[in-house]
């Protein structure tokens, strides 16, 4: 495959990059941080010395200005591309963000307004080639309304309906869409919160989306329990909902 990462620079995106480096697929980095993204590429090329080397691009996703640029690099280093990942994202607890709107309007616009912009450029390009694959990180805080994750999983929310609809609108068209669905990961992103029971590594889930990638899953759960834990909490009655803290 040649594949744009758009988050490769942590947490299960670097898992993932690593993964895919390891068997072989051509791979181009973008990310904010452009030292990051040198040390990222550089990580890469150590452990796969015999493999092209891997070029990156500035690329933020609080500003939609810097996509065009990034995809066009891309582009142009890997001869077109077929598969565009997205594992990049902002989190906050949603005490941080009740008592910070701003902290609030910038995960909202990082996880929703630029996630969905930056895979409106990338499936444009993706389409333009016959097809391809197009994989982003939601999460499980998306499937109900919850009291922790009020505000993140509004945005998420939103990206996993954006993401179905692409899959409903555009599979024919050769494009395939697959939205994962993570819970609980033990990354950068979740340091400092206790893990609940059946928290994941981010290696086991660069496997499990590497294995829905090639199969052309539209969603995935990782690690696969939180399907049958979301099963429950989607039919949990309001009622129940207004007590718990879950
Ligand atoms: N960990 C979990 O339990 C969990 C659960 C459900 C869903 N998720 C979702 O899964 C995805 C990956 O999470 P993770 O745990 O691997 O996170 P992570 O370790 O915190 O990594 C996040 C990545 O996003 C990048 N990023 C943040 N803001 C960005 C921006 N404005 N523009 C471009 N890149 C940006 C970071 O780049 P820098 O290196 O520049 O910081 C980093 O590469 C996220 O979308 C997250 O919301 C995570």
């Amino acid at each position: 495959m040649r594949v744009v990462l758009l988050g490769a620079t942590r947490g299960m995106g670097r898992a993932l990059a690593r993964r895919m480096a390891e068997r072989g697929d051509q791979l181009f980095l973008l990310g904010r941080d452009p030292e990051e993204l040198q040390r990222s590429a550089a990580d890469l090329a150590a452990r796969h010395p015999q493999h092209a080397p891997v070029g990156t691009h500035a690329c933020d996703l609080a500003s939609s200005a810097s996509f065009p640029a990034a995809l066009d690099a891309a582009e142009a280093a890997l001869g077109g591309f077929d598969t565009v990942v997205v594992t990049a994202g902002l989190f906050a607890t949603q005490e941080a963000m009740e008592a910070d709107t701003a902290l609030a309007e910038q995960v909202l616009a990082v996880d929703f307004t630029g996630t969905v912009i930056f895979c409106e450029h990338a499936r444009k390009r993706l389409l333009g080639r016959g097809g391809g694959t197009l994989c982003v990180f939601s999460s499980v805080a998306g499937e109900r309304g919850r009291k922790p994750v009020v505000l993140y999983g509004a945005a998420k929310a939103g990206l996993s309906r954006y993401l179905e609809g692409l899959d409903h609108k555009f599979c024919a068209q050769g494009l395939k869409t697959v939205c994962v669905k993570p819970g609980f990961v033990k990354t950068g992103m979740t340091a400092g919160l206790k893990p609940p029971p059946f928290a994941g590594e981010p290696e086991a889930v660069a496997q499990q989306v590497l294995r829905a990638i090639d199969g052309g899953l539209p969603v995935v759960y990782t690690p696969s329990i939180w399907r049958w834990v979301m099963l429950v909490i989607r039919w949990l009655p309001r009622f129940v909902m207004r007590k718990i803290g879950f």
